[in-house]
């Protein structure tokens, strides 16, 4: 049984103006890292077969605590031998010292957030890292970190179909073994949102996905979740726990836990979370079912039929969504650009 554990670092060397996750440019405190510890020690006793360091900029934190969160749970849960530990590293916040500190130490996957290989792109999302350096971590990752991955954003505003193409292209020589590819959201309550930033035309943002699906899969990376490609064998184990409904726990401020029906929530807030911890709420069947559709329709396996209504399925296949192969629903191409109503179509 697969049970991951989420480690959220909320903390950013500056704050990118489409970004709505919970991170802030500021230090943390000293003391710290002594809560993450108290609050893993409250975790079940369940073996562990994934960690993920998230954030925020948890190529941040300092290698002895990234240790010592890693040793807390060891002792605590127990590490699947074939534990995969993943952390999410930006450019401009590791180097090659601190990759194979980090590799040393038992992260044996990395995520690195270059977002862009053109330095008119990085500099319209704000970040402080050049497409030079990107190139550079890109290299130094891969020759460290067998399993390693790179988040791209693309359907910027200004993205044209044969811009991005080229910069995708140039991204797949590096031939890494993972990629999450993003369309640019623009999130409320962020400063883009403020400033009045368009997301790309529909259909551009339509015709730039379809692209990026066959460029990907001509290149043996094909999609396995709507944003996420993959080298077979590849696959971000303990992200498809989230898409499979699986059970996991979110440890720091911010991050969210499930186990069954029961969520788990840390608030958004460093001094809150240390004040008053984890709150647990019971979810209805229902209402977990509906979790579990939303997240496991992304996947390209598909999802089984068992709790779906025969009427709706027969309607979604009839509208060219999916197609039922066995006991479950598989996501046409037509449903990969229809999720949301196909959602709420199959939500029963
Ligand atoms: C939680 S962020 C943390 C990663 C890391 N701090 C970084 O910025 O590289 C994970 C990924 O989400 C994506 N992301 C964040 N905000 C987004 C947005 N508004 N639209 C699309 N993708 C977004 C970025 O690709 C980012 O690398
Ligand atoms: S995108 Fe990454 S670096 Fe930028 S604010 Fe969000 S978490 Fe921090």
């Amino acid at each position: 049984m697969s049970f991951g554990v989420y480690i959220h670092w909320p903390y950013c060397l500056s704050k990118c103006p489409y970004c709505d996750f919970f991170s802030r440019a500021v230090s943390p405190d000293a003391t710290l890292i002594e809560a993450y510890q108290a609050e893993i020690q409250r975790l079940p006793k369940r073996t562990v077969t994934s960690v993920f360091f998230g954030g925020g900029t948890p190529s941040l934190m300092q290698e002895k605590d990234i240790s010592a969160l890693l040793e807390a749970v060891a002792v605590r849960c127990g590490l699947s031998p074939d534990a995969e530990i993943s952390l999410e590293a930006n450019p401009d916040a590791i180097d090659m010292p601190k990759m194979k500190a980090l590799h040393a130490l038992g992260v044996n996957r990395l995520s690195l957030g270059v977002q862009s290989l053109s330095d008119d792109s990085l500099q319209f999302l704000g970040r402080h890292h050049d497409a030079k350096t990107a190139r550079l971590r890109i290299e130094q990752m891969a020759r460290i970190f067998d399993n390693c991955s790179i988040d791209l954003m693309y359907a910027l505003p200004f993205h044209t179909l044969s811009a991005w193409e080229k910069e995708l292209a140039e991204a797949l020589t590096y031939d890494l073994p993972h990629y999450s590819l993003y369309q640019l959201t623009i999130e409320e309550g962020t400063p883009f949102a403020r400033q009045g930033v368009k997301p790309a035309d529909e259909n551009v943002a339509r015709d730039l996905f379809l692209q990026t699906l066959e460029q990907m899969e001509k290149a043996g990376k094909p999609w396995y979740e709507v944003s996420n490609f993959a080298q077979k064998g590849f696959e971000c184990r303990h992200n498809l726990g989230y898409w499979l409904g699986k059970d996991y726990a979110g440890i720091g401020p911010g991050a969210h836990g499930r186990y069954g029906c029961v969520a788990t929530e840390n608030p958004c807030s460093v001094p809150l979370w240390r004040q008053q911890g984890t709150q647990k709420t019971r979810l209805s069947k229902q209402e977990r079912f509906e979790e579990k559709l939303l997240m496991g329709l992304r996947l390209r396996q598909g999802f089984s039929t068992r709790h779906l209504a025969p009427k709706a399925v027969q309607r979604a296949i009839d509208n060219g969504w999916v197609v039922r192969t066995k006991n479950k629903v598989v996501l046409t191409q037509e449903g990969l650009l229809m999720l949301n109503p196909l959602t709420v179509l199959l939500c029963p």
